[in-house]
């Protein structure tokens, strides 16, 4: 079976090397060879042993129809989003890596994988190496899903663990991350929740079975969170998390990502440096978890490669997932969502005060916590109370507010 990639960069990279290096036992999964015919990529690369596979013409791979997988690892969404398009229509099957274009146009294109009985499968888009996907929507197929949520982006889950265990700067946290490939190409999708929200957007979208798009789900990054807040949430018995989190409802479903503070004994709490951690709660399993290397070449590639054989494996048939469509949006909008809080605050602001607009709260404390500072914890409450709360306050100012998990 003759496989195409698109995109020689990191991921791509990896998945080249898997198979080539690995084509006798990919063979005996697959049940058939996986030849490597294309890759497509602008850039030379001479120092490669297969560097005669390299073309710089998407129509070689497009009109090629001995080409029956294609793999997509370019990422972003253009060009990406026409040539997966472009070569499902010609009844090939593609498998990505690309969080963006499935988050995007997911609905679209698993809508044309049906019309032409080919494959769009995209498990390497969410948890890197972590199998999440298949698993969620067939191993779990009997369950209705109620809650899914997790930390799903490596590069800010290994800053936060070198900022809180080994006090290094934001900044060097960042770049040793690039550095191991970690990172996107621009390092603002990862820290600013742009990533994480496209994965929790894919998660949802297959949990609900209609499209949930990025544009209408409330993220934030955790560039905000400060020295402080770690020291009020470590004394609280809490650490600062990344979390992607989708409540499904009956219509409409709480779709967000911020960060929280996770207690100390919850399973997420643990899950340091690169890895993600997926938790699902369906109605017959209870909670499920999944954990492994969210990001990074060989795990990444590890999930494309898997795509590539389950692909193989039943020619002529149609075994991705579907979900429809939406025009109106199905992701609850932010001021009804429902999550605790945490608050930080400078000023003379009085207890009674504080109560009179949250209602009862937990006071936390700090080493060198200043006179005039203050920090607490409130009940679950809809997020449009909580601004309305802020907006009445007097005397103090606002110097952090984080969801909190409970
Ligand atoms: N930049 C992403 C992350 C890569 O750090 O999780 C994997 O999707």
């Amino acid at each position: 079976m003759k496989v195409a990639l698109m995109g020689h960069g990191v991921v791509g990279s990896g998945v080249a090397e898997i198979l080539l290096e690995k084509k006798e036992s990919l063979a005996e999964k697959a049940g058939s060879l996986l030849e490597l015919v294309k890759i497509l990529d602008l850039r030379d690369f001479p120092q490669l042993s297969y560097q005669e596979l390299f073309t710089k013409d998407f129509s070689e791979i497009e009109s090629d129809d001995s080409i029956s997988i294609v793999v997509e690892a370019m990422g972003g969404l253009h060009p990406a989003y026409e040539y997966v398009k472009s070569c499902l229509e010609k009844g090939k099957s593609v498998v990505t890596s690309n969080k963006e274009l499935v988050a995007e146009k997911g609905a679209e294109l698993l809508a044309v994988a049906k019309e032409k009985n080919v494959n769009f499968f995209f498990e390497a888009s969410v948890g890197g190496g972590i199998p999440v996907i298949r698993p969620m929507h067939l191993c779990l197929a009997a369950n209705e899903l109620k809650t899914v949520y997790g930390i799903l982006n490596g590069t800010t889950n290994f800053i936060l663990t070198k900022m809180i265990r080994e006090q290094m700067s934001f900044e060097k946290a960042l770049s040793i991350a690039q550095e191991l490939g970690y990172a996107e190409k621009d390092p603002t999708a990862d820290v600013e929740g742009i990533d994480a929200c496209r994965k929790i957007c894919i998660l949802a979208s297959i949990a609900c079975k209609k499209h949930i798009y990025p544009k209408d789900v409330y993220a934030e990054g955790i560039t905000k969170i400060t020295a402080e807040d770690v020291a009020y949430a470590s004394a609280a018995g809490y650490v600062v998390k990344l979390i992607g989190q989708a409540k499904l409802g009956k219509e409409q479903h709480q779709v967000m990502v911020t960060p929280a503070l996770v207690p100390v004994d919850h399973q997420l709490s643990g899950v340091d440096d690169v890895f993600n951690a997926v938790l699902i709660e369906g109605d017959c399993t209870g909670d499920v978890m999944f954990y492994g290397k969210g990001a990074g070449k060989m795990p990444t590639a590890s999930a494309v490669v898997a795509d590539v054989v389950h692909a193989a494996k039943m020619p002529g048939t149609s075994l991705s997932l579907t979900w429809e469509d939406s025009t109106a949006s199905v992701a609850l909008p932010l001021t009804s969502c429902e999550n605790s809080f945490y608050y930080r605050l400078q000023g003379s602001v009085k207890p009674e005060t504080v109560e009179q607009l949250w209602g009862e709260v937990v006071w936390l404390t700090r080493k060198d916590q200043p006179a005039n500072e203050v920090a607490f914890m409130t009940a679950c409450m809809k997020e449009g109370e909580a601004v309305k709360a802020e907006k009445q306050l007097q005397d103090a100012v606002i110097l952090s507010k984080i969801r909190y998990l409970d």
